[in-house]
């Protein structure tokens, strides 16, 4: 790809991020005004040319979902229209990933058609952060690099964790990414099976592997009422492993009620990514002391380094690569950005 000038537009969903990785690549955030109407309408406009300009746009589809799905369509639209030579769509968390496939009755299949909007739009190239599955990047035909955070959150727990460890995939589908951190952390692997009886409800049934007097580490992808944690720590626990348990998440979606549900369940630390926005709702629990927020400002800005000279995304796609030992990923130290001194286990 021919270098043209770099903007870096943010969205409203996660500025925080947006900033860090505009101070890590040396450039200012563009300008680009996002309002609301009073119907809902979401406007977009930036306030500055774009004209043959390579432009990145960080936008996290969390909740509200959709409202921050409409606002990067909308800011794609917008950049389109200005001429711009390519659109890149920066995507820390993935919202609808879940939604690959029908189980039966008929529904739709949301991720699919979300990935048809974004190209429709306009957009070029995605960039995300451990979709919920890999696959799903087949649902588009423009490039997309999903990176991973399995580096980053190893390298954040390393130093808490001890020889007792045991890593634990919640369900059969985080098995991959388990496997991972295991091999990693050179800790061996346990897994749950899960049955999913609502959109809030889990009941583990299974669990294959030895956590007795062990330490576990629950790995998941997203935690989102807590529910799965919970259930699994639960589990955990009346099969006999230690209490301290902990957990590393990529996107902390952390809806209201999370905190307290894995508090409860006798979760002790959750390391999870800054791919979403930190709970402003003022709610009465943040998270404060048991959750640990990781950056990833640098992964990104790293990828879209390379990107730019044409470089290999290898190392920052694979989850495995820092073994046994390792410190932090294969491009950097771990950076947690979290007021709250991790807590030793
Ligand atoms: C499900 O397959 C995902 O990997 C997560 O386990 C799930 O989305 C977490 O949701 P919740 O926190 O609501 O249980």
């Amino acid at each position: 790809m021919t270098a043209h000038e770099l903007t870096l537009l943010a969205g409203t969903a996660n500025p925080g991020l947006a900033s860090s990785i505009a101070r890590e690549l040396g450039v200012p955030l563009g300008a680009c005004a996002i309002e609301r109407f009073p119907d809902g309408e979401v406007h977009a406009c930036i306030d500055e040319s774009v004209r043959g300009r390579e432009v990145y746009v960080v936008q996290p589809t969390s909740p509200p979902v959709n409202d921050h799905l409409i606002e990067l369509l909308i800011i794609a639209d917008a950049a389109r229209r200005a001429s711009a030579a390519h659109i890149t769509a920066i995507i820390p968390y993935f919202g609808y990933a879940r939604a690959d496939k029908r189980s039966g009755c008929r529904e739709a299949i949301t991720a699919r058609m979300v990935a048809d909007l974004m190209q429709h739009v306009g957009l070029d190239h995605v960039i995300t952060l451990d979709l919920h599955t890999p696959q799903a990047e087949g649902f588009f035909r423009i490039p997309v690099d999903n990176l991973t955070a399995v580096p980053l959150l190893s390298g954040a727990v390393r130093t808490d964790v001890a020889s007792d460890l045991v890593v634990i995939a919640p369900d059969a589908g985080r098995v991959k990414m388990a496997t991972a951190y295991a091999q990693s952390l050179g800790a061996p692997l346990a897994v749950l099976h899960k049955r999913r009886e609502s959109g809030t409800r889990t009941t583990v049934t299974h669990l294959v592997g030895d956590v007795r007097d062990r330490r576990c580490l629950i790995v998941d992808d997203i935690i989102s009422t807590g529910g799965t944690i919970a259930e699994s720590a639960a589990a955990l626990l009346e099969a006999g492993a230690r209490r301290e348990v902990i957990v590393c998440a990529t996107h902390g979606l952390l809806l209201d009620g999370a905190i307290e549900r894995m508090r409860t369940a006798g979760v002790h630390a959750v390391f999870a990514t800054d791919s979403v926005a930190p709970r402003g709702d003022g709610g009465a629990d943040d998270g404060g002391a048991l959750v640990h927020v990781v950056s990833t400002a640098t992964l990104f800005a790293t990828a879209l380094q390379r990107i730019r000279a044409d470089g290999s995304l290898r190392e920052l796609r694979e989850a495995r690569g820092s073994g046994p030992g390792a410190r932090g990923s294969a491009f950097g130290g771990t950076t947690i950005v979290d007021q709250n001194p991790a807590q030793r286990l």
